[in-house]
């Protein structure tokens, strides 16, 4: 039987480990701006790396996108559309927001693709591990097309509604956790470190009380240790709070400790750390008040 094909655009932090654990299941081909990272990919069994996104997702079953936000994800799929055949399952991972999501659907439509809003939980490791939370809507009719998919890269998915837009606002509500958790981390540990205490007593006081948590014990590690490569970039978790305050303003709800916090991506940014870990939030300079 001939395997389904998936075309995944965009293989960085998040999409190489989702391309990965797609093939042996599924016929895969990737494209990435950055052709050296997708070229990587091909050098294994099973997946065909192409040089622009038309040619990736010809043929393909089911489209996936894994790209930093919404103008990057329109932009790829512009250009893949004379690729592109009316039908086809478009899975969209990538983290949006709301207002963008509208308008990828918008693009669905016109060229008579099913998206799947599919925002996921989890960082660099579940995803290379497979185990990743796929937080999905989209039709109830044909997400057995998708599934089996979201069954490749996830450990579980979360159906949330038929309404496209639904998972991505869920998506949203996740981050303003995630990242107050990690402004939490960085500041305890800074202010034992700045009132002349040892910052890894932080983390001794917590270990194994109702504090501890895997994502407290990575994040402080990389803290103390300054090991700052990207799970997930300074950068992208700008973007990301920036969702969240834009789509909390729509709704009227105050979000004052994802502002904060966006604020000190912004600073850690400025200051050269965009492409570290968002660990790195704890280098973020004083913002002088
Ligand atoms: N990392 C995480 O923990 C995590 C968790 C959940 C969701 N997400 C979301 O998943 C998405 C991907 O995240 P990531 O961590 O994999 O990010 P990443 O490592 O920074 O990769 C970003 C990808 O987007 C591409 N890209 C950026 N701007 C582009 C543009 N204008 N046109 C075409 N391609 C463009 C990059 O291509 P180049 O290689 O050429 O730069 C790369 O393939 C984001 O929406 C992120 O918010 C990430």
């Amino acid at each position: 039987m001939t395997r389904q094909k998936v075309a995944v655009l965009g293989t960085g932090t998040i999409g190489a480990p989702v391309a990965r654990n797609l093939r042996g299941k599924f016929a895969v081909s990737v494209w990435n701006r950055t052709p050296a990272k997708a070229a990587e990919l091909a050098a294994l069994d099973g997946v065909e790396a192409h040089a622009d996104p038309a040619g990736a997702v010809a043929g393909a079953d089911v489209v996936v996108t894994v790209l930093k936000d919404g103008p990057a994800v329109r932009e790829a799929m512009e250009a893949a559309a004379p690729g592109l055949t009316r039908g086809t399952a478009w899975v969209q991972l990538s983290t949006v927001g709301a207002a963008a999501t509208d308008d990828l659907a918008d693009f669905a439509e016109h060229h008579g693709l099913v998206l799947y809003d599919a925002p996921v939980q989890g960082t660099k490791q579940p995803a290379e591990n497979g185990q990743l939370v796929v937080l999905a809507s989209g039709p109830g009719a044909g997400r057995d097309r998708v599934e089996p998919v979201f069954d490749a890269i996830g450990s579980r998915t979360v159906w949330v509604s038929e309404e496209h837009g639904a998972a991505s606002r869920l998506k949203l509500a996740l981050n303003s956790f995630v990242f107050a958790l990690t402004h939490g981390a960085a500041e305890s540990l800074a202010l034992a470190d700045g009132l002349g205490v040892d910052p890894a007593l932080v983390v001794d006081v917590i270990a194994g009380g109702p504090l501890d948590s895997p994502f407290f014990r990575a994040k402080a590690a990389a803290m103390l240790t300054g090991g700052h490569t990207p799970s997930f970039s300074v950068a992208n978790a700008a973007k990301d709070a920036r969702l969240v305050v834009e789509a909390a303003r729509s709704a009227g709800v105050p979000v004052d400790v994802t502002a904060a916090g966006l604020r000190r991506f912004e600073r850690a940014a400025d200051a050269g750390h965009a492409d570290k870990d968002m660990a790195a939030s704890h280098l973020a300079p004083d913002a002088g008040v």
